[in-house]
């Protein structure tokens, strides 16, 4: 399948949801992709493809579509997959990286022996708005002393200017926008 053909596929199974979940913003639901099974193997399929051709040892979810996106690409692909999570929810031992929002700070945890030395980690989540939560991700896998292999996301909303946020944290890796 082409690239086009495949963007095509994805974006008629995303709605646009206006006014959501305040005024003025436009919320991209993924729920009708997750109902079809052929889009949602495609996207999987896809997402696995690239952690193949990343050499990827590990995929890193955002909480939460990133678990829902993450978790079955990284089946597919026979690597292990690893939950970053808002502060308080990992019952482990974690490290915490905190990150600035347009107004005030936000916080996301990883369990610390998840990733290490010698692990190429990719991470996979719906939407690149900011970058903050990716960029921070981006931190405990590097904090962790593993590589990183990539940022996968299915939606990238360019406006916002997160892959410019990520310059820095991705190095030479990719930041893949489906
Ligand atoms: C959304 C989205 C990404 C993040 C992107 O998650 O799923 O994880 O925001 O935004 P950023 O690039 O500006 O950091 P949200 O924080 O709404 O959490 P949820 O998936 O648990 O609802």
């Amino acid at each position: 399948m082409t690239d086009e053909k495949l963007r095509e596929t994805l974006l008629a199974h995303i709605h646009d949801v206006p006014d959501y979940p305040k005024p003025g913003v436009m919320f991209k639901d993924i729920t009708p992709l997750l109902a079809d099974a052929k889009a949602f193997g495609l996207l999987t399929d896809t997402f696995a493809e690239l952690c193949e051709r990343l050499g990827a040892t590990k995929v890193v979810g955002l909480e939460a579509r990133g678990f829902i996106l993450g978790a079955p690409a990284a089946v597919r692909a026979g690597i292990g997959f690893i939950p970053v999570r808002k502060a308080g929810k990992l019952p482990g031992a974690c490290l915490a990286q905190s990150y600035e929002l347009e107004y005030g700070t936000a916080e996301i945890e990883m369990h610390a022996d998840a990733v290490g030395p010698g692990d190429r980690v990719l991470v996979i989540d719906d939407v690149l708005a900011t970058g903050g939560t990716a960029e921070a991700a981006l931190q405990l896998i590097r904090r962790a002393g593993a590589e990183v292999a990539g940022v996968a996301v299915l939606m990238e909303l360019g406006f916002l200017d997160g892959r410019r946020r990520l310059a820095e944290g991705l190095g030479d890796a990719p930041l893949e926008a489906l």
